[in-house]
């Protein structure tokens, strides 16, 4: 059995800053942002995370008009939950109001979240454990930005996006995933809490901000995507040429551009977004999915294939058939 892909949402919120507003905080401009990332503007949340996950799993559940019921299980793929415990997934169940009790989780791969969730839901649905499945990206990264680090900064944005799987023939073809030690600290966003007790004093600064090097993670993130690319295409016995569609991470464009050229991809085979989302981390992926869902360009037999690298630093790729 395959995990179907059966339906997609989404969710922005509604505050667009643009790089000219970046401009009156920072010392930046919109020409050195554009021509350096390709992002012209993103979105900024004053809610919590959750809540932009209940939104983009409640349009993903109108688009695939299941009874929400039918819901066997529930992942959120996040860095950014509203707390260490509950996790995010459970307040989206909350929010949900479902009838009955089921197994609900988050996972932290931070960019390369929604890839991992495409392993898990692949396991799952293959071995028959769950039938419906929801796998949500969400991210309210706007609350973690260190805006006197213009470099980091001008990235990222808050967002979410959702996809409801069924056990079925076609779907999920195959997917992998990887972690490689992060020796230079190249990404890192502390949880932000104080370890003194009345008995012990910490000795690690927690400060709940991104801290990127922008040039390490440049370097291993294009090294990661054509590795993941070329193993899953060979595993599956597949070329570029069989695929309808590439998603990668939205990070920045000139890592894509980057990949695109490396291995020859067509310019309409290279789905982006990121020109007016910024890197949404986990929830840029299933963004752009439902971008290609809602436009009506996912058609029976389209093969789709994922690319995601992030903290960790993690990695991966995953095939699905429409
Ligand atoms: N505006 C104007 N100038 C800037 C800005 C800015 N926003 N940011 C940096 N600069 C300046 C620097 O001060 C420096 O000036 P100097 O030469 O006078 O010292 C110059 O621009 C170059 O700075 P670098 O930091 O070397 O800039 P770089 O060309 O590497 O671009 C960037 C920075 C855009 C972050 C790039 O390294 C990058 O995209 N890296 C990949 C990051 C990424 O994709 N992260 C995604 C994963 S994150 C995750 O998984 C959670």
């Amino acid at each position: 059995m395959k995990a179907k892909f059966i339906g997609s949402g989404s969710y922005y919120p509604s505050t667009i800053v643009k790089n000219t507003d970046l401009e009156k905080v920072m010392d930046t401009n919109d020409e050195w942002i554009y021509s350096r990332t390709g992002i012209r503007e993103r979105r900024y949340s004053n809610k919590n995370t959750s809540f932009l996950a209940y939104k983009a799993a409640k349009d993903a559940i109108e688009n695939s008009e299941i009874d929400k019921n039918e819901i066997d299980l529930i992942i959120v793929a996040t860095f950014s939950a509203d707390y260490s415990t509950p996790s995010c997934a459970n307040q989206v169940k909350a929010q949900l109001e479902l009838n009955r009790d089921i197994p609900v989780f988050d996972i932290n791969a931070a960019c390369s979240g929604f890839v991992y969730g495409l392993n898990i839901v692949q396991a799952f649905i293959k071995a028959e454990m769950y039938l419906t499945v929801l796998l949500v990206g969400a991210e309210n990264i706007s609350k973690h930005l260190d805006f006197n680090d213009r470099a980091s900064s001008i990235l990222f944005g808050d967002g979410a996006g959702a996809c409801l799987f069924r056990g079925g023939e076609t779907g999920i073809i195959d997917s992998i995933i990887y972690s490689q030690d992060d020796v230079n600290e190249a990404i890192l966003v502390s949880n932000g809490v104080n370890i003194d007790t009345p008995f012990t004093k910490g000795d690690i600064e927690f400060n709940s901000r991104l801290k990127m090097k922008g040039q390490e993670v440049f370097k291993f993130a294009t090294k990661a995507c054509l590795k993941v690319i070329k193993e899953i295409l060979e595993k599956n016995e597949l070329s570029l040429e069989d695929i309808d569609y590439i998603v990668p991470h939205q990070a920045n464009q000139r890592i894509i551009d980057y990949v695109q050229k490396v291995l020859g991809i067509e310019n309409n085979k290279i789905i982006t977004n990121l020109a007016y989302v910024g890197n949404t981390s986990a929830a840029s992926i299933p963004l752009v999915l439902d971008e290609l869902n809602k436009a009506d360009k996912l058609k029976k037999g389209n093969k789709i294939l994922f690319v995601a690298f992030g903290s960790g630093l993690s990695y991966g790729a995953a095939l699905l058939e429409i």
